[in-house]
């Protein structure tokens, strides 16, 4: 598979031929997405929570997010990456965030950042692309800004609400994202959005009207134990979380029986020196 760059993606959006992305966490994480050609693999802050065990993404520190994201990229082969800039890592200003997407490039390893917020963060997003490097931008429902937000809620239900999410998706196209990030939208409002850019939009519970689409991967893959809430737009097209049980309750049962190791298990010895030693 050829290596997906920014000319991949500015093309896969001119023919219309939708792009998918997922998140990743880690070497296999990673490994399996790029396997299954993903176009893009997002290094999320959602890792705090699926990889982390935190509750929620304001705890993840940079560190942390360019330890994974090193560990992704070692993985990732063909698809383009984009690590999430951790909240309290690009807010201050400008330089700081550039300072920050430096350190993603160099030490993450990734290819380009994503950071939530819209109209407030033109001068921000300029900074860091104007360094050259590819900026995702991310508005709609900014998981980072939930105790501003008042918890997980749509955004745009409102024509006002509506207005905001086009005008912040618009002032992100112009501070120069290479596309953009719409979480929890109205289907019509996203569409809506996509016609009115020139970048790709990149829908999570955003319908089918954006331009791509991303899901975090332990969601879609059904990596977690039963009775895990999700989201209303997540697909589950996968058992992973039961098969891992299933796997590792059968290893434990042929332990406790003497089933496992078999003998084609076992490294063999010539029946002279076992006899020497033996003896
Ligand atoms: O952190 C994350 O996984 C994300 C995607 C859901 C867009 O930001
Ligand atoms: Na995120």
């Amino acid at each position: 598979r050829k290596k997906v760059t920014i000319g991949t993606l500015r093309s896969l959006h001119k023919r219309g031929e939708p792009i998918t992305m997922i998140t990743a966490h880690d070497f296999p994480s990673a490994h399996v997405a790029d396997h299954a050609g993903m176009d893009m693999i997002l290094v999320g802050d959602s890792l705090a929570m699926v990889a982390l065990g935190m509750e929620d993404t304001s705890e993840v520190l940079l560190e942390e997010m360019l330890l994974h994201c090193r560990s992704v990229a070692r993985a990732t082969k063909a698809a383009f990456t984009v690590g999430d800039l951790p909240m309290g890592s690009y807010e201050i200003a400008p330089a700081q965030a550039l300072e920050t997407a430096i350190r993603f490039i160099k030490e993450g390893r990734v290819q380009s950042v994503k950071l939530e917020g819209g109209k407030e963060m033109a001068p921000t997003i300029e900074r860091i692309t104007s360094a050259g490097i590819p900026v995702l931008g991310h508005v709609g429902l900014t998981p980072q800004r939930q105790n501003a937000l008042g918890g997980f809620r749509v955004q745009g239900k409102t024509s006002e609400g509506a207005m905001k999410v086009l005008e912040d998706a618009l002032a992100v196209q112009e501070a120069g994202c290479f596309a953009v990030v719409l979480e929890a939208v109205p289907a019509e409002v996203a569409a809506i959005v996509t016609q009115k850019l020139d970048i790709p939009t990149i829908g999570i519970g955003a319908g089918n009207g954006c331009s791509g689409q991303v899901l975090v991967q332990v969601d879609m893959t059904g990596n977690f134990p039963p009775g895990r809430f999700l989201p209303k737009f997540v697909k589950k097209y996968g058992d992973v979380w039961a098969e891992s049980l299933k796997a590792i309750e059968t290893y434990r049962d042929e332990v406790k029986s003497r089933e496992y190791p078999a003998r084609e298990h076992t490294y063999p010895i010539p029946k002279e020196e076992l006899e020497l030693f033996a003896e």
